[in-house]
């Protein structure tokens, strides 16, 4: 793949990258190590199509980091991740350089639609070419966990396996693609009923539930179990076995989150309503949509590609107040050479 920029030390070089977001199946909750980002449990995800981040590396003008999302520079209260991500870069690799990172999403950012997976994903991608670095796909997944840990699966395509346990090390802790014979012919309903920012991060809200919810280690001692049953129903492309496990799995996510001390809610009336409608639709058409929540009130729905349409037609009807979004299953992160943001 080309690079664009030239050398580090030519002022007006840049580099953009692409990472699409990713929905997890089986969701990733909890820390082993919260500066490392390492996952207690082990995740599944469905990588979205051209839904992500686009990301622009270049030379700081100054000494300092700076960060531009969306079109507006980040203040420096909000950025201790972003400065202790690329404190980790610039170690890790032995770089002595300060950025402009320009980030552009073409979903919500911050709303639980795995925007930060997509942006560290980008941005990882993004600073191996502007560095002349060319880290592996394994590389790279270790890296862009380090900024968010499903931004790990976010540097792979169709669907990825991370990894998660309390043993797991650093080097170990890397996505990869799962790979299969026959890919299903499935598809992302988003329906999006919120664009505002969440007010708890999900980083805050990992940390408040490990610590205080008595349902987290039920959450943790069946996530093996979901991350193995979603793998075989995946190889044999069963709907049915997946979709029933993904639901399985942001209820009991979202389960030990009300039960924390505060208690936890990322879910909204419109939330509710998506997941009955979801469940009735299953019962007219059977087993052909299932639904998961992240750390925020948007709902997702796993479907067979043939119904998507109809799908998001009826839930449009039912819901007039979301806006919906269809996705296939997308590739892995890419630069995209000369494209100025
Ligand atoms: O990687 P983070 O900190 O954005 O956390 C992602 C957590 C969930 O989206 C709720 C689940 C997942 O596996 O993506």
């Amino acid at each position: 793949m080309p690079i664009i920029t030239t050398s580090l030390d030519h002022g007006k070089s840049f580099v953009t990258a692409f990472a699409n977001a990713n929905i997890a199946l089986v969701k990733y909750w909890g820390k082993a190590n919260r500066d490392l980002n390492i996952p207690l449990v082990p995740s599944i995800s469905f990588t979205l199509n051209s839904l992500g981040t686009f990301c622009h590396v270049e030379k700081s003008p100054d000494e300092h980091d700076h960060l531009i999302i969306d079109g507006q520079e980040v203040d420096d209260a909000a950025l201790g991740r972003f400065h202790a991500f690329l404190t980790y870069f610039r170690s890790q690799f032995s770089i002595d350089e300060r950025f402009t990172i320009t980030t552009k999403n073409n979903i919500p950012y911050g709303a639980g639609l795995a925007s930060s997976a997509s942006a560290y994903a980008s941005m990882s991608l993004g600073l191996s070419h502007f560095c002349h670095l060319d880290l592996s796909e394994k590389e790279l997944s270790l890296l862009a966990r380090v900024g968010s840990a499903s931004a790990a699966r976010s540097i792979m395509g169709d669907f990825v396996a991370l990894p998660g346990g309390e043993a797991l090390g650093h080097r170990d802790a890397f996505a990869s693609p799962i790979m299969l014979q026959n890919k299903p012919d499935w598809q992302m309903v988003i329906v999006i009923g919120n664009h505002q920012q969440k007010a708890l991060s999900s980083r805050e809200a990992m940390t408040i539930t490990k610590q205080t919810s008595p349902f987290f280690d039920a959450f943790v001692k069946n996530s093996h179990d979901d991350f193995l049953g979603c793998k075989d129903g995946l190889i044999t492309g069963n709907l049915e076995t997946v979709g029933a496990i993904m639901e399985h799995s942001t209820l009991k996510m979202h389960a030990s989150m009300w039960a924390a001390k505060p208690s936890i809610n990322y879910l909204q009336p419109f939330s509710l309503s998506a997941i009955e409608l979801i469940k009735a639709f299953r019962n007219r058409f059977g087993p052909v949509a299932f639904f998961t929540l992240d750390a925020g009130p948007n709902v997702k729905i796993l479907c067979e590609a043939p119904i998507a349409e109809r799908l998001s037609t009826h839930i449009q009807e039912k819901l007039p107040n979301t806006t919906i979004v269809c996705s296939s299953l997308g590739q892995k992160a890419k630069i995209l050479d000369d494209r100025a943001l």
